[in-house]
């Protein structure tokens, strides 16, 4: 047997080997290019064959090219099975278990501050009070003037705040809704207005520099102290319970007179004293008092003929109390852990 003959079949045996090691198509790539590239095994043999008598050429000849079309033939059969293979594997990985459950889907909460905005609501629209709201960027005339408090007046230090102009602020209460309610409606009116309000404070488990009012007003003939007195009992007695009292302290408010603080039994001891009431089994939540017949008049309503009364709830105090919560700055950082648990 010639030399390259003998070349032939062993380069067909190292193939046979190779081939059968093959595990992917680039493998299969790479050795259909070693042998039958142009560089490849057995196109160097072929090469070799200019050297070759008349007589040995076609028998060569008819080697090599069986040998190539049986190179030919295992790398296709090869890389079919390795697609194949392949196919099969990409199925497996991409199949979907029908059976497992569903990711959930959490829905998140209304704020505990705006679940105690709308709690309290509720109770006074059974009462038979609408809902109003206003601008929390007020006028100086609604937010002070209007309400008996003029420009300098000393009550002002206490509620400093931004000023955007000289006679444009953030408002540092509730009470310029009286006015504006007034101004634009003829009594009787019973209305709430819950917002936020602004004043120059120092953060800490009590206070914030922002925070948030439901302001109260009723205007009729004949309104009376003792009015108020019985819708804010029904108020706390709604909101924290039927062994819940109220406690009335005078007070001054310019725009009301008379005036009082209210206070209501301690929601965590129930009045005995405990550290949520430093002792005193009260818990200020509130300012009210009868509107101030200048105020009134300042609205265009005649004093003579209706009385009204007012008061202004401290919702953060009344969504601690509501909810457990022993530090303010909880229900302004908007941690999730937190929020999640008023659900
Ligand atoms: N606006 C007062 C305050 O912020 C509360 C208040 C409202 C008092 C209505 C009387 C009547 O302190």
């Amino acid at each position: 047997m010639s030399d390259l003959k003998q070349q032939l079949l062993s380069i067909k045996d190292e193939f046979d080997a190779k081939v059968l090691n093959i595990t992917n198509s680039q493998e299969a790539d790479a050795l259909r290019v070693a042998y039958l590239g142009k560089k490849g095994e057995l196109t160097g043999v072929l090469r070799g064959m200019g050297s070759l008598s008349p007589e040995e050429r076609p028998v060569i000849g008819q080697v090599a090219n069986e040998v190539r079309a049986h190179m030919e033939e295992e790398l296709t059969t090869k890389i079919a099975a390795i697609k194949e293979a392949e196919k099969q594997e990409k199925l497996k990985n991409e199949v979907i278990d029908v059976t497992l459950p569903s990711k959930i889907r959490r829905a998140g909460a209304r704020h505990p501050m705006y679940q105690a905005i709308n709690e309290i609501c509720d109770i006074f629209l059974g009462l038979g009070y609408t809902i109003g709201e206003g601008p929390e960027v007020e006028y100086d005339e609604y937010n002070f003037e209007k309400l008996r408090l003029p420009k300098g007046h000393p009550a002002r230090d206490t509620q400093d705040t931004f000023y955007i102009s000289e006679n444009i602020l953030l408002r540092t209460q509730t009470s310029p809704m009286q006015i504006r309610i007034m101004e634009n409606n003829k009594p009787p009116i019973k209305v709430v207005c819950p917002g936020k309000v602004y004043r120059q404070d120092t953060m800490d488990s009590t206070h914030s520099p922002i925070f948030h009012q439901i302001e109260g007003l009723v205007v009729d003939k004949g309104v009376t102290m003792g009015d108020l007195v019985g819708s804010l009992k029904l108020f706390a007695k709604k909101l924290f319970g039927e062994e819940t009292e109220i406690r009335l302290r005078p007070h001054h408010f310019p725009f009301t007179e008379p005036s009082c603080e209210v206070d209501l039994t301690c929601w965590s001891c129930g009045g005995k004293g405990c550290r949520v009431c430093k002792g005193e089994g009260w818990i200020e939540v509130l300012g009210a008092g009868m509107v101030h017949p200048e105020v009134l008049e300042n609205c265009g309503i005649d004093s003579e003929v209706y009385s009204g009364f007012a008061f202004g709830i401290g919702v953060e105090r009344t969504a601690m109390g509501r909810f457990g919560i022993d530090d303010i700055r909880l229900l302004y950082e908007n941690d999730v852990r937190f929020l999640k648990q008023f659900k």
